[in-house]
């Protein structure tokens, strides 16, 4: 995902993190060349500031947010070289209109967010991201609380099962679990390839699998530990709050879980209708957005060719009208019940 090769950025390095449908996020934020109006947008995922700096560059003000001390450390550079036209904040984007608030930004006229891992993240092994590197369980993007090593060693057989099949969508979970139970009896877990070994010894590897034993137990591991789907949830009503009448959600996913959520919430929000291309916008009268056809668009295949991980990416997007915002409703997300995260910490106090 790291490409050496790649132009250099804004700041003058090499780019760390290839963004991801970048040209499409600008113009569904209304970021274009022919709109000469200054908008003022929240970037929840800065990661390598990719994005950011696109959106100054495009002529808005932008105030980035990312959970990931890394990131916040190695964004100062193109913070002081936008001169006052990026701002970056350290925290959960599910309070993304609270440290609006906080840091006087106002409301907004975009939102948008890239949702997952940076290649930073998972290119440095002492991250504990990938199983292809040996590095420290720990898949912490805030780098605190509960790691994927407390969560295997601590978490009961029955909840390890249902973590991996519902968030990793691993077939062969209780078998994961089983062994992974079995191992910790004998040492508890500590590295990346401790784990990934103990996959591949139980699940074997075929010739044709076209991934990694590994890859799903590591997904459900990531997301449990940094509760990302409760986190976007929880963002996509804090972003309703936030946007002025006419401004923009623009959400880029990579896998299905995530862009089930946003595709409920903009169900549940432009009053269950879908738009059609050959029609106005919607507009319901409890609708608080509109969108535009399905307001989905998918990476070009030009960038596909280039770029392997945007050919999972979608990218939703939808307008705010002058309604007031909703209730907050997670249970439109049916999301699954599974321990918490807090319940597991204070099991491993
Ligand atoms: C895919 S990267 C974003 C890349 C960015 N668009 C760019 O062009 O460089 C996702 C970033 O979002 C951050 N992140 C993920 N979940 C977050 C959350 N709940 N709150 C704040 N930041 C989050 C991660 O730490 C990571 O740096």
């Amino acid at each position: 995902m790291t490409d050496s090769n790649i132009d250099t950025d804004v700041v003058g390095g090499p780019v760390r993190h290839v963004p991801v449908m970048l040209n499409e996020a600008l113009s569904c934020l209304q970021l274009t060349p022919q709109n000469s109006k200054s908008l003022k947008i929240v970037d929840g995922t800065f990661g390598a500031g990719g994005y950011s700096s696109a959106m100054v560059q495009a002529g808005a003000t932008v105030m980035a947010i990312d959970r990931d001390p890394n990131a916040i450390r190695d964004g100062a550079e193109l913070v002081s070289k936008l001169d006052g036209k990026l701002s970056l904040v350290a925290g959960e984007f599910r309070y993304l209109d609270t440290l609006a608030e906080e840091n006087d930004f106002g409301q907004a006229d975009g939102v948008v967010l890239d949702i997952g891992v940076s290649s930073m993240q998972l290119d440095e092994a002492e991250r504990g991201f990938s199983f292809q590197k040996d590095g420290p369980l720990d898949m912490r993007m805030s780098q605190s609380g509960v790691s994927a090593a407390d969560v295997v060693n601590i978490m009961k057989q029955s909840d390890l099962t249902r973590v991996i099949g519902i968030l990793g969508e691993e077939r062969r979970a209780s078998h994961v679990s089983r062994a992974i139970v079995r191992e910790r009896e004998k040492m508890p877990f500590s590295t990346t390839l401790q784990l990934a070994s103990l996959i591949e010894k139980t699940l074997g590897r075929r010739a044709t699998d076209k991934i990694h034993p590994a890859t799903r137990t590591f997904q459900a591991l990531r997301i449990f530990v940094n509760q990302e789907l409760e986190q976007l949830g929880e963002a996509l009503f804090a972003a309703e709050r936030l946007l002025k009448a006419g401004g923009r959600l623009v959400v880029v996913t990579f896998h299905s879980l995530e862009d089930r959520l946003v595709k409920l919430f903009f169900k549940d929000r432009t009053g269950g209708q879908e738009g059609s291309r050959h029609l106005p916008l919607v507009n319901h009268k409890d609708a608080t957005f509109e969108i535009d056809g399905k307001g989905l668009l998918k990476a070009s295949k030009d960038e596909a060719e280039v770029n392997p991980r945007s050919r999972s990416a979608k990218l939703r997007w939808g307008e705010r009208n002058d309604h007031t915002a909703g209730k907050v409703d997670m249970s439109i997300f049916g999301l699954p019940n599974l321990v918490s995260l807090n319940a597991l910490q204070l099991k491993g106090e």
